[in-house]
């Protein structure tokens, strides 16, 4: 008799190559705008927990009010953004971060095998918009990063989050010449991934508090 052990399960997988419908429309979303939506990148109990987790934090006083520049020549702009936030750590994650990483990760090694991007790596961090705060209009390479390749946002709202609420992001882009703007709503579980290097967008001021982790796939 002949047993299948987790071991050979993972060899197996490592083998074989599957694609992945989602990850693979994410791929020609980008290649063809430059950006993409998905809707319940992470699931509504997914989106609970992290948002506990983000508010825990908050109210352990654990945010700082988010910088313009770089991490050594940083100045904080209220004219320019208003969120706070809190750095993560993929080594010392707790347990629920750690399943967050794990989900980017599948989707950064698949970007690896597939699209020849050399992320090797990542920074993450949570994001809280408090009432009348915003983000105007950048570029997120202008933090004077230029090995930030992909920028990616995950909302943690509430479920009853409403258009009305404010803080779309908005993505601006040239066709033909022609500006055109993307209003994209920060609803629960939706995950947006752009092109840190070629999209300007920034975040309309917000109304209610707006939460999120944001992050950015780096190359060397
Ligand atoms: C950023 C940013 C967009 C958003 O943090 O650089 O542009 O929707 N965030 O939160
Ligand atoms: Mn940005």
């Amino acid at each position: 008799m002949t047993t299948t052990t987790t071991s050979d399960l993972e060899l197996f997988e490592q083998l074989e190559f599957r694609e992945n419908p989602l990850y693979e429309k994410i791929i020609s979303d980008i290649l063809e705008n430059q950006y993409s939506i998905v809707e319940d990148f992470f699931s509504l109990e997914e989106v609970a927990e992290l948002r506990q987790s983000l508010l825990t934090k908050y109210e352990e006083d654990n945010f700082k009010k988010a910088a313009i520049g770089n991490r050594v020549n940083e100045t904080i702009e209220k004219s320019v953004r208003g969120d706070f936030i809190l750095w993560m750590n993929e080594a010392n994650a707790e347990l629920l971060e750690k399943h967050f990483f794990a989900k980017i990760n599948s989707l950064v090694d698949y970007l690896n095998k597939t699209c020849f991007l050399g992320i090797l790596q990542k920074e993450f961090h949570y994001a809280l918009y408090p009432e009348g705060t915003f983000y105007k209009r950048h570029l997120d390479t202008f933090q004077n990063d230029d090995r930030r390749k992909l920028s990616m946002v995950c909302y943690l709202n509430d479920e009853d989050w409403k258009p009305e609420n404010g803080g779309e992001l908005v993505i601006y882009k040239d066709e033909n010449g022609e500006e055109k703007e993307t209003k994209i709503y920060p609803f629960p579980g939706r995950m947006v991934i752009f092109e840190s290097q070629i999209l300007e967008h920034e975040v309309k001021p917000v109304k209610t508090p707006r939460m999120s982790i944001t992050g950015w796939l780096k190359t060397r």
